[in-house]
């Protein structure tokens, strides 16, 4: 009977504000080069210190990258730049094999590598960066105001596929919840949390929710948070007038 393969241990570094299809990209692909995927999250002061403020804060970030299907585990406040202390640290005390990141070149202050160590160390390996998003993108988008959609369609698909929670997605499913759309796709149950963006149909408007209410097949579960888009846009204006 041969050995047990020892696992190989990829270990891929970021801040991942505002969660996106592009840093769920490289977290897939990151996965792809080994068994188990270590996620690295860069503390809030040393975003500060290297990018500016994140939009989002360490607890949320760890929520956002914890739900992606393809992180085995998370380590909070890493530093921004891979030393070679915390490298070893890395090889050592997590038993990693390789350290990744996209092809994006990633500079510190001083305009050297962040990643010079682990190259000289022969431990690098480098994912494709996706095209055509950024969380600076995001940021100027959410200035059009919250009547715009940041993401299309497609991307938002992108974005609640890679949660590990989430099996299937309808891709432009109706406002309303159908009795047809229940009864095609086979729901036994439909869920809604307490805080949603607009509670318009408060006010008159359409109850998305009154087919399944009336079937008895509506659970309502308390919100764990009360973020929403509103609000990540709200801190985006915060921040740029504070900076
Ligand atoms: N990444 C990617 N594609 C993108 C954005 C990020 O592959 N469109 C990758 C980065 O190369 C990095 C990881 O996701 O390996 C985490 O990126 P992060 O530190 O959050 O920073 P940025 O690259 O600046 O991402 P963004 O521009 O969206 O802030």
């Amino acid at each position: 009977k041969k050995p047990a393969k020892k696992k190989v241990r990829v270990y891929m570094d970021g801040c991942f504000d505002m969660m996106h299809y592009g840093h769920a990209n490289a977290l897939r692909q990151a996965r792809s080069l080994g068994d188990e995927l270590v996620v690295g999250l860069v503390s809030d002061e040393e975003i500060i210190l290297n990018k500016g403020p994140p939009v989002t804060k360490m607890d949320e970030r760890k929520v956002m990258v914890e739900a992606t299907k393809w992180v085995d585990e998370v380590i909070v406040d890493a530093p921004y730049a891979i030393t070679e202390e915390f490298m070893q640290k890395l090889f050592t005390e997590y038993g990693i094999d390789y350290i990744i990141h996209g092809d994006d070149p990633c500079l510190l202050p001083d305009g050297t590598d962040a990643y010079a160590a682990v190259r000289k160390a022969g431990r690098f390996k480098q994912v494709k960066r996706t095209e055509g998003v950024s969380s600076t993108d995001i940021v100027g988008t959410a200035h059009r105001g919250p009547h715009h959609p940041i993401m299309n369609v497609h991307e938002r698909s992108l974005s609640v596929l890679s949660c590990r929670y989430v099996d299937e997605v309808i891709i432009g499913a109706p406002w309303e919840v159908t009795k047809d759309l229940i009864t095609t796709f086979n729901i036994s149950l439909v869920v809604r949390g307490t805080v949603a963006e607009t509670c318009s149909f408060v006010n008159g408007e359409i109850d998305p929710y009154t087919v399944p209410r009336d079937m008895g097949v509506l659970e309502v579960i308390e919100s764990p948070r009360d973020i929403t888009t509103s609000t990540i846009i709200k801190r985006i204006v915060l921040n740029h007038e504070a900076y």
